[in-house]
């Protein structure tokens, strides 16, 4: 225990240094974003389509101010939308659903919005008319954005999650867009949605894997250094 002790008083700079490298590996390796079995996982593609004789997507506000980096686009730009949600990329594609909401221009600097958006889930798919409503932020550039899942219906009764969200295809001439949405979600007492059929549009969870053994790992290694360091207060 003494040489233990010695050992941790002369060598005290190395060990902060590798703690140091612990936490920095674990910052590094940690993801932001964790899934478990207990997540239901909603893959589909939204048509936000603004241009045409069919727009599902319609500029209910001119914002006032000009973003001088982004041509074409204002601060306080607020569009409605009702637009498709399919199984696959193409507008032709088996629909799911519909994404109902709007989205507004909210950031000076940059193309970023606010969205505010219900997934109202096919009534004759394998949510029956569920919903699953988004909000967050959408910085349009962002090759992928994080946007929360707030709340939901029906299957999706008191919904918790994340919306990975994916610009898959653009025209910037007229606006239109295609996303890609990847939604995780869990329902009351974090179980898995139940779903009437088997469904097309769940995907298979656990794509990404759990932080939890690496933050276990670090909050040990910090107890670890605590005692180390108060030991060698101590013997000093
Ligand atoms: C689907 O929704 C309808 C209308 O809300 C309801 O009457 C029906 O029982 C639901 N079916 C299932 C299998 O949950
Ligand atoms: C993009 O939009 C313009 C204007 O509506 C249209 O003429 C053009 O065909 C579109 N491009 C693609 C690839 O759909
Ligand atoms: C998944 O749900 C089951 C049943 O509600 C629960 O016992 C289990 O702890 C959950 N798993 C995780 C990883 O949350």
């Amino acid at each position: 225990m003494a040489s233990l002790s010695s050992f941790i008083c002369h060598h005290h700079h190395l060990l902060l240094f590798l703690f140091a490298a612990v936490v920095a590996a674990a910052v590094f390796t940690t993801k932001a974003v964790t899934a478990d079995d207990n997540m239901t996982h909603l893959h589909f593609y939204m048509h936000d389509i603004l241009g045409g004789s069919n727009p599902t997507a319609i500029e209910i506000v001119k914002g006032p101010v000009a973003l001088p980096s982004v041509p074409g686009v204002n601060f306080g730009n607020l569009i409605a939308i009702d637009d498709a949600l399919t199984e696959g990329p193409e507008l032709s594609s088996k629909p799911v659903g519909r994404a109902q909401g709007f989205y507004m221009s909210t950031a000076f600097q940059e193309a970023s919005l606010l969205m505010s958006v219900n997934f109202v889930l096919a009534a004759d798919g394998p949510y029956n008319g569920s919903v699953v409503s988004v909000q967050g932020r959408d910085p349009i550039a962002a090759p992928v954005r994080e946007l929360s899942v707030v709340g939901g219906t029906g299957q999706f009764r008191m919904a918790r999650g994340y919306v990975l969200w994916k610009t898959y295809d653009g025209n910037a001439t007229n606006g239109d867009g295609v996303l890609e949405l990847d939604v995780y979600v869990t329902t009351d007492s974090g179980r898995r949605a139940p779903s009437t059929t088997p469904t097309a549009i769940t995907q298979s969870p656990a794509v990404h894997q759990s932080s939890k053994s690496t933050s276990t790992s670090l909050r040990s290694e910090f107890v670890i250094l605590l005692i180390s360091i108060t030991i060698c207060a101590f013997l000093l």
